[in-house]
């Protein structure tokens, strides 16, 4: 029997940063992310009985992707074993450029595992609707930390912290609490200030982080950031927000900087972006801040209201250090959406 699923599942922005982990992928911190809306991945995948994987990416046949699922899958086969006895062609199409340095990994892999949930399903697994987002989590999780948390929409957690009832090391949950609904159309304007391929991965600094001097005191830091974030969060402190999520970004490459060995994975454009932000936020006194994610691009954040002003902004001072001009306009989205006939890609 042939199992046929397609699912759409969105980026994410990590406010306070997963860096470090141990096995099998559990995280050595807490973090919260927005679930973003524009980038996202719309994946097909077509199990059948028999051997092998295929992987097809914007049409065309992307045979150095096949290590990355084949990986995939077997760390999920203790969960699924029945993958052993099916083959598996997926087809997948990213909204966003494959050469614009944004990972493709958080939505490429959520959306896959969300399609591998429904395959279960369809099988007959024993999951109740909940359950299954739940599993798509746990699945997203093993083959890239930040997926975990691109299962839902909105503010995400993933990584067991006292201040969030229900978080999880192994999964993650929408954040529980009380949200200002500013935070719900949060923009996140991405500047690609480097397009290339990174020259440390994720993965490796990840591992840099298991002898890091600093490691406690961070790990110490991320539950006190999400304890802060609450009433940040419930009372709409954008000025609080803006600096803890700052403060975030430059420790993450801080972290780098002082790992052994160090890396800088910055860009000068990259500093003189951060710098035009901040002074642009002393002297107009506008909601306007930044976050960086491991790479040297920068995710400018402010809140809808300011949208016009601070559109401006970005195209008339921050679009100058950008690789020829690019950046991608996104918003906090709502989460995957799974692709039938009736619900067409957006
Ligand atoms: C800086 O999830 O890409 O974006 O688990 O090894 O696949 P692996 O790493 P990955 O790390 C993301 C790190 C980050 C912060 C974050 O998203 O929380």
């Amino acid at each position: 029997m042939s199992l046929t699923f397609r699912w759409q599942s969105p980026s994410n922005i990590a406010l306070v940063k997963y860096w470090g982990k141990r096995d099998p992928q559990l995280p050595s911190n807490p973090s919260i992310s927005f679930t973003l809306d524009a980038c996202h991945t719309q994946t097909h995948a077509i199990f059948e009985p028999g051997q092998g994987i295929q992987v097809l990416l914007n049409g065309e046949d992307a045979p150095n992707f096949v290590p990355k699922i084949s990986q995939f899958i077997e760390r999920i086969g203790h969960r699924h074993a029945w993958l052993g006895d099916y083959s598996l062609k997926v087809d997948t199409v990213n909204s966003f450029p494959h050469s614009s340095g944004i990972a493709s990994s958080a939505s490429g892999l959520s959306a896959l595992a969300l399609c591998v949930v429904d395959a279960a399903l369809a099988l007959g697994a024993p999951l109740q609707e909940s359950d299954a987002r739940r599993e798509a989590s746990i699945l997203s999780r093993l083959g890239s930390g930040s997926a975990s948390r691109s299962v839902y929409g909105g503010l995400v957690v993933w990584g067991a912290t006292h201040s969030v009832p229900g978080s999880h090391d192994e999964y993650a949950v929408p954040y529980p609490h009380a949200v200002h609904p500013m935070f719900r159309t949060f923009r996140d304007v991405v500047m690609l200030v480097d397009v290339g391929q990174k020259a440390v991965s994720s993965t490796a600094g990840h591992a840099l982080m298991e002898r890091h001097p600093f490691a406690q005191q961070r790990f110490n830091q991320a539950h006190q950031h999400l304890s802060d974030l609450q009433s940040i969060l419930r009372d709409g402190d954008l000025m609080p927000f803006l600096d803890l999520v700052e403060s975030e970004a430059l420790t993450l490459h801080g972290l780098m900087m002082s790992s052994q060995p160090s890396y800088i994975l910055m860009r000068p454009n990259t500093l003189h972006i951060i710098e035009a932000i901040r002074a642009h936020r002393l002297s107009t006194g506008m909601p306007i801040g930044f976050t960086l994610d491991a790479g040297a691009n920068v995710h400018v954040l402010f809140p809808a209201e300011v949208e016009q002003k601070a559109m401006d902004f970005v195209k008339q001072i921050l679009a100058p250090f950008t690789k020829n001009g690019r950046y991608i306009v996104d918003q906090v989205g709502t989460g995957p959406v799974p692709l039938t006939d009736q619900a067409k890609p957006k």
